[in-house]
């Protein structure tokens, strides 16, 4: 079985299915704690990130009702924040994320010339991943990296100062599976 294969099963099985692992219950207690009586939608969005982290990346609808069942508040309510702000995933992110600030400064240092490379080399738009599962591509604002503009980051790395040259290179040792 190829490893995108297996990729991609696994998250078909991770749409289906979520609850919250008791590591994550216990940090949920907590984080209620702060907010006490009617302000627990207060806490929502740092229950989406735990959610999100728990569940590879993404937030599936199954993931949106859980954490409207443990917050005790509308499942629109919790659908509106995790559309709304562009840190949640509401689709399968691919292994690797490619986000490209295009803010200002980055953009005066040619991060339209990177989005491109990316595009051309990926074959794909902004917000959309790989056919293989491997990538996405996303546009971002600021990453707060900005002296080394142009800047992107890759799942949790931030990586500044780059060429077209140099994020296609990237993106080929990722591919080859030569770093992460
Ligand atoms: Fe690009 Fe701040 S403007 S990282």
């Amino acid at each position: 079985m190829s490893k995108a294969f297996s990729q991609m099963e696994q998250a078909l099985e991770k749409a289906q299915k979520f609850s919250f692992s008791k590591e994550n219950l216990n940090k949920i207690e907590g984080i209620k704690a702060k907010y006490p009586g009617d302000n627990s939608a207060s806490a929502l969005v740092e229950i989406l990130l735990l959610a999100q982290k728990q569940n590879g990346g993404w937030l599936s609808p199954i993931a949106l009702e859980v954490v409207a069942k443990t917050l005790g508040i509308p499942l629109m309510k919790v659908m509106e924040i995790a559309h709304f702000y562009p840190l949640f995933n509401v689709t399968p992110e691919g292994t690797y994320c490619v986000r490209i600030c295009t803010t200002a400064p980055c953009w005066l240092k040619g991060s339209t010339e990177l989005g491109r490379a990316c595009q051309k080399w990926l074959g794909v738009g902004w917000e959309e991943t790989t056919v293989d599962g491997m990538f996405s591509l996303k546009e971002s604002a600021c990453l707060g990296d900005c002296t080394k503009a142009p800047a992107i980051q890759i799942n949790e790395t931030l990586r500044g100062e780059l060429t077209p040259q140099k994020i296609t290179h990237l993106l080929q040792e990722l591919a080859d599976g030569d770093q992460k």
